[in-house]
């Protein structure tokens, strides 16, 4: 289903957003670095996929954060909600329709690297697909064929990075795994990624980027750790800790793209 751009644009007004932010679990509170915040609820645009997953906000919000006009995502589906990799693509296609071609996608995520623990944010450099799934399935176009040898912006990469230092705040940074979900990972499983390459595991993000560079967009991606990931202290994992500790790196990573987002606009 194809959402009314005019509707959308409509909506914004004079806004005119250039990049657009995509909120991962539990980091809702991002918004709150948003000033002059226009909200519109995701269930007022027609066809706009909502999840139902709790720790997801449901609207988009458009504002400065860092002086630069955002628009976010806060609230994403995941392919783990109906088996449909593609849900995000009406809202990837509506926000390319605005004329936005730069996206931040950010999720929270289980960490496999001890040094890098809850609270830690992690820059994504590349991403294993270990789901199974793609939302470019089904697309019959030639345009399926997606390059992803540069899938992370590498301008944008430097950004964050330097943003990081100039803040002074740790960044570390890794490739990400995409499990299907929504049940978490095994110990054998996390011992598995870890030999394939992986430094942090979650449930989203990678449908994404595959759709955002099938559009032609520049992407970042960045995790924020929520906890260490199956088998690594034993404890068991919950869904109740990722919306809990979230918000800590969120902190963090709100200050960085703070500082960030003007160089990738520029
Ligand atoms: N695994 C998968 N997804 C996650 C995790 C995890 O350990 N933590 C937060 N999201």
């Amino acid at each position: 289903m194809s959402i009314d751009g005019g509707e959308l644009r409509y909506r914004l007004g004079e806004r005119q957003p250039k990049i657009a932010l995509v909120l991962g679990s539990g980091l809702g509170g991002l918004v709150e670095a948003v000033e002059d915040p226009l909200r519109i609820p995701y269930v007022e645009i027609d066809g706009w996929p909502v999840s139902a997953v709790s720790g997801h906000g449901g609207e988009l919000v458009c504002g400065l954060v860092g002086g630069v006009e955002v628009l976010v995502l806060s609230g994403r589906v995941h392919a783990y909600e109906t088996g449909n990799a593609a849900a995000m693509r009406p809202a990837l296609e509506a926000v390319k329709g605005l004329g936005i071609d730069r996206l931040v996608l950010t999720n929270a995520a289980g960490s496999l690297r001890e040094e890098m623990g809850p609270g830690s944010v992690m820059l994504i450099e590349d991403h294993i697909n270990f789901s199974g799934l793609n939302p470019l399935i089904g697309e019959p176009s030639d345009a399926r064929f997606v390059g992803l040898t540069e899938a992370y912006d590498v301008e944008f990469r430097a950004a964050l990075t330097a943003s990081a230092t100039d803040e002074n705040l740790p960044l570390h940074r890794g490739t990400y795994m995409w499990f299907s979900g929504p049940s978490f990972e095994t110990p054998a499983e996390i011992r598995m990624a870890r030999l394939m390459g992986a430094d942090a595991v979650g449930m989203s993000t990678v449908p994404e980027v595959i759709l955002a560079r099938f559009l032609g967009m520049r992407v970042a991606a960045a995790s924020v750790v929520t906890n260490f990931a199956a088998g690594m202290t034993g404890a068991e994992l919950s869904h109740a800790e990722t919306k809990e500790m979230a918000p800590r790196g969120g902190e963090v990573l709100a200050r960085i793209l703070s500082r960030a987002l003007p160089r990738m606009v520029a």
